[in-house]
């Protein structure tokens, strides 16, 4: 019998038989060409991993259990007891919990770089600094970096460049080729696309970065799930699609935002007044993704009243869905950052983060504007 499916199976078994003895010999002698064990590959995440390898251009890739444990398979391939990274001030705070707070109990030493600073980093420079992390667009308020400056500056001081491409996707940004040593997603968000999986990847531009990735990854037993594997791969294939719509409806939603007498500032890399926007321009090949920060009086009441009255965008403590959702960044993904960190980024009691799915943009502004009319 012979079946020929059109899409890959889903691989459900955590193990793999052989025939006998030159069968186990040949998975060692010719790697990629059979399975073992499920924590160190299997078809689904292979097939995930190469999916993402060819949108972003790597050598490979290696799909994680989470996004934050693609974080931690990366740092822990290139680094160290006794080394030390920079981090952008400006990431995700779970990203700067995860160093600074268990990171450091192993001795990687973690300083956090203004962003203002991050295309000068001598003064941040020891001679235990291995690699610099940052985010494509920064979460929640949008900032844009330029990858190509940023790689002149870490080469010049022989640092890796480490990109989480969560917000951006290679469809908008591809870091690799701007000349970044590694990128990193949480494909929770728009690689899978629907809510519905937690997963995580790394992409290497080199080989031995590459490998030190999967070691991490099998050794920690940080892998992804068949099943994970298979949703995430699955959504992956309407990513180009998805983005383009993201970005079109964020576009006219941050210009809604921006006229509302309601509204006080919105973060969007694809308005004029951002500062970043001939950056975002450049970098993003005229895309500037579906996520959105607006600030609306800082009141945490004012917002519950503007949450509750919204009919069909949840609060949803996530983001990057096909449904649009809202999060408020101080209760939820920057909740852990001191009082004074967070006033100096601007993550205030009135900032609510919109993440803008692929609905019919008259339907979405339609419930935003009701929303906001009962602030
Ligand atoms: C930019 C960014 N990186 C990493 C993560 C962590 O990903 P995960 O929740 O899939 O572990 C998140 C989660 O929100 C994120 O927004």
């Amino acid at each position: 019998m012979h079946i020929h499916p059109k899409t890959t199976p889903i691989y459900q078994t955590s193990v793999f038989t052989f025939e006998d003895l030159n069968a186990l010999e040949r998975y060692f002698d010719e790697p990629g060409q059979s399975y073992m064990y499920t924590r160190y590959s299997n078809p689904n995440s292979d097939e995930l991993a190469e999916q993402v390898n060819k949108l972003e251009g790597g050598v490979g890739a290696v799909v994680t259990s989470s996004g934050m444990s693609a974080i931690l398979a990366a740092v822990l391939a290139i680094c160290k007891a006794g080394d030390h990274v920079l981090c952008a001030e400006e990431i995700y705070g779970g990203s700067s919990a995860l160093l600074t707070q268990e990171l450091t109990r192993i001795g990687i030493e973690v300083t956090l770089v203004p962003t203002s600073d991050l295309y000068t980093l001598q003064d941040y420079r020891q001679p235990n600094t291995r690699l610099l992390l940052v985010e494509t667009m920064s979460n929640p308020l949008l900032q844009v970096l330029d990858i190509q400056r940023l790689a002149q500056e870490t080469r010049q001081h022989r640092l890796k460049l480490l990109v989480d491409n969560t917000f951006a996707t290679p469809v908008i940004t591809r870091p690799l080729a701007l000349g970044a040593d590694l990128v990193l997603h949480s494909v929770t968000k728009y690689l899978s696309g629907h809510s519905d999986v937690t997963a995580g990847v790394v992409v290497c531009q080199q080989q031995e970065d590459l490998q030190r990735v999967k070691q991490v990854m099998m050794v920690y037993g940080l892998n992804l799930s068949p099943f994970d594997s298979w949703l995430a791969a699955r959504g992956l294939k309407t990513l180009r699609l998805r983005m383009r719509q993201h970005s079109s409806n964020a576009l006219a939603m941050a210009k809604h935002l921006q006229e509302h007498p309601k509204v006080e500032k919105v973060w969007y890399p694809g308005l004029e007044e951002h500062p970043h926007y001939e950056l975002a321009k450049k970098q993003g090949q005229g895309m500037f993704g579906g996520m959105l920060s607006f600030r609306i009086k800082d009141d945490q009441e004012a917002v519950n009243r503007f949450m509750r009255a919204l009919q069909n965008i949840p609060f949803a403590p996530s983001l990057a869905g096909v449904n649009s959702s809202i999060s408020y960044p101080l209760g939820t993904s920057h909740r852990s950052l001191a009082k004074e960190q967070r006033q100096k980024l601007g993550i205030t009691e009135g900032v609510i983060r919109f993440s803008v799915g692929v609905e019919e943009p008259e339907e979405l502004w339609a419930d935003v504007e009701q929303a906001l009319a009962k602030v």
